[in-house]
């Protein structure tokens, strides 16, 4: 889901931080939305128009009154076009104007003309920022509903640090798609935990047995999950790759540490997807300090115990929790993963051939077979993680009783 093919009205007045406004609105686009923008007069001292016009290839409306407008009410046809309006940067003034419905120029007006979503991302000068009235006006702006994105600290163009500055543009869209979910996504309102990587079981302080699994589909999978608003906890055991601020991650290093962190937030979860590669064995005891090699031992032995299985173990407190396992196989595919799906109890297997090099560990792409109880396999064409895990969400969303 996310931004794609959303009507989004970006509405830009002026203030220094306009020249990000045009990194925000290629995100969007990037992100598959259709962007049109609308700017005040004092925006277009800074960037003009055309910017805006050649990014989004749609007219940028700075004017109720010029002729030149294609459309004959063009405030009311962009506020009824727009799924959502970003106000990037927003000054005071427009915040001002939003707070007391002030209606003076295209941007005001079309905004006062808006009913959908509307959020607002400050930039102003810290002693602005920090005026009772702009406090004010931020409250009264919240209390209708509007969202407000609170500005970084760092430093201002007035060349001092401090709180006002407009947050990078990859955070503004991370945010905005964020917000959107939350309202609009097929998971708003649900827990999802998902586990990425292949558990670390230490040896002694400097080693571990891990295996190949790089994490990337967990990671997709949270992401993807996150996009239909869920609130999403993610336990990886890597700490390589990025997930969307709105994901809470906790870093975990063997399966013990996995099982007993999902312990503590399972009873909560709409939804458990399990695509951590969990080490089958850890070894017995770990060295407390790095183990040396000695003159006199060419062989080493390495005891090695079995490792709890977590989605078993799970499965004996499971309430109403969609249980999602992964099966990495190398031989008889469907029939090992038909066995792990009776024997882990779950709702959901994810069945995909480890032996090939394109597809599965460490790729960006996968092909998969989804199992269930009493359904045939369906077969997914290769594809993506991210559109793979796109498809899975929508999949485990069809699963999970309505609210
Ligand atoms: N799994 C688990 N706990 C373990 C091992 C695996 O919860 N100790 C989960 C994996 O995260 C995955 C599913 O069980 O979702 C299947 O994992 P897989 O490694 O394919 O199967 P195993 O049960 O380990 O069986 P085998 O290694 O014999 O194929």
């Amino acid at each position: 889901m996310g931004l794609e093919n959303k009507h989004i009205a970006v509405y830009v007045t002026g203030g220094i931080a306009v020249y990000k406004a045009a990194e925000v609105v290629r995100g969007f686009i990037r992100q598959g939305a259709v962007v049109r923008v609308a700017m005040t007069q004092d925006a277009t001292k800074f960037v003009t128009p055309l910017t805006f016009g050649a990014l989004t290839k749609q007219p940028v409306l700075t004017d109720l009154f010029a002729g030149d407008n294609d459309q004959f009410v063009p405030h009311i046809a962009l506020a009824d076009w727009s799924d959502l309006a970003v106000i990037v940067p927003a000054t005071a003034n427009v915040i001002a104007k939003m707070a007391t419905g002030l209606a003076d120029d295209a941007v005001s007006t079309t905004l006062l003309a808006t009913t959908g979503l509307k959020v607002v991302v400050p930039a102003m000068n810290e002693h602005m920022w920090d005026a009772p009235a702009t406090t004010r006006n931020i409250a009264t702006l919240t209390a209708d509903g509007v969202v407000v994105m609170q500005p970084d600290t760092g430093l201002l163009a007035e060349g001092y640090s401090g709180r006002g500055r407009l947050p990078e543009p990859s955070a503004i869209v991370d945010f905005v798609q964020h917000v959107w979910a939350k309202q609009t996504g097929r998971l708003r309102g649900r827990n999802v935990m998902v586990t990425a990587g292949g558990t670390r079981e230490r040896i002694d302080p400097v080693r571990y047995i891990s295996n190949d699994s790089s994490g990337k589909m967990g990671y997709a999978l949270a992401r993807a999950a996150a996009n239909e608003g869920a609130n999403v906890t993610l336990i990886s055991s890597i700490i390589s790759l990025s997930a969307p601020d709105s994901v809470h991650v906790i870093t975990v290093s063997g399966a013990q540490e996995m099982l007993d962190t999902m312990k503590t937030y399972f009873a909560q979860q709409d939804a458990v997807i399990m695509a951590a590669a969990v080490a089958d064995f850890k070894p017995v005891s770990v060295a407390e300090q790095k183990i040396k090699k000695t003159a006199d031992n060419d062989l080493m032995t390495l005891q090695l115990t079995k490792n709890p299985d977590i989605l078993k173990t799970l499965s004996v407190d499971k309430t109403d929790q969609i249980m999602v396992g992964f099966a990495a196989e190398t031989e008889h595919l469907l029939t090992n993963a038909q066995h792990k799906l009776i024997d882990k109890k779950l709702d959901m297997l994810i069945a995909n051939d480890v032996s090939r090099k394109d597809i599965g560990f460490n790729a960006d792409q996968n092909q998969v077979t989804v199992i269930r109880p009493n359904v045939e396999p369906v077969q997914l064409p290769q594809m993506t993680k991210t559109k793979l895990s796109e498809q899975l969400i929508e999949m485990i969303a069809d699963l999970l009783p309505g609210k």
